[in-house]
């Protein structure tokens, strides 16, 4: 099974000139949903963590998958507003906009060591944002986990720039 031709590029959207990824296709096959967190759960393995970072929105999705299958905690990182007692946000710049997120400090224990998991990796702002908001909220971090990395925006580059070890199922 190619993963690849479950997630179909949409041009021009959500603005003129961005490739969009699409993962509605893959999550409504049931095999390749499967697959997904089947391929992903075994390069968790190779990771050290205790808990699981699912980024809002599409992150959830399979960072709740990966956190049943691998049996380790979740937490969430929440678009702004949304946590009762947010404690930490960092705003981070998109290929389109500005967004931020935000973590509560009691969402994980204080000796926690988290695996970030989203599903696309494109300029890696979000999953750099992911780490510093982590950071700021004195966690230790393992590394970080995509479904999918767009290669032609360099965010390996912009990770290993901050030290922070990334692994994709697709790229
Ligand atoms: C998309 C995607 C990743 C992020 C990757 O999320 O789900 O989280 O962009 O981009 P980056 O590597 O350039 O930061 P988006 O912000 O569109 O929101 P969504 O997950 O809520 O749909
Ligand atoms: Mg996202």
């Amino acid at each position: 099974m190619n993963l690849i031709d479950y997630l179909p590029v949409v041009p021009d959207f959500p603005k003129p000139g961005i490739f969009f990824r699409d993962i509605s296709p893959l999550l409504a096959n049931p095999i390749a949903f499967q697959h997904a967190i089947d391929q992903m759960s075994l390069l968790a393995l190779e990771f050290e963590f205790s808990h699981i970072l699912g980024i809002e929105s599409r992150g959830f999705i399979f960072a709740s998958a990966l956190a049943y299958r691998n049996q380790k905690g979740l937490a969430l990182a929440r678009k702004p507003n949304k946590l009762p007692q947010a404690s930490h946000r960092q705003s981070f710049g998109l290929e389109y906009g500005n967004d931020s997120l935000e973590l509560q400090q009691a969402a994980l224990p204080a000796d926690a060591k988290v695996l970030i998991i989203d599903d696309v990796l494109a300029t890696g702002g979000t999953i750099v944002a992911a780490k510093k908001l982590l950071e700021s909220a004195g966690f230790r971090i393992a590394g970080a986990l995509s479904l999918l990395e767009i290669r032609f925006l360099n965010g390996l580059q912009l990770l290993n720039q901050h030290q922070i070890e990334h692994k994709t199922v697709l790229t």
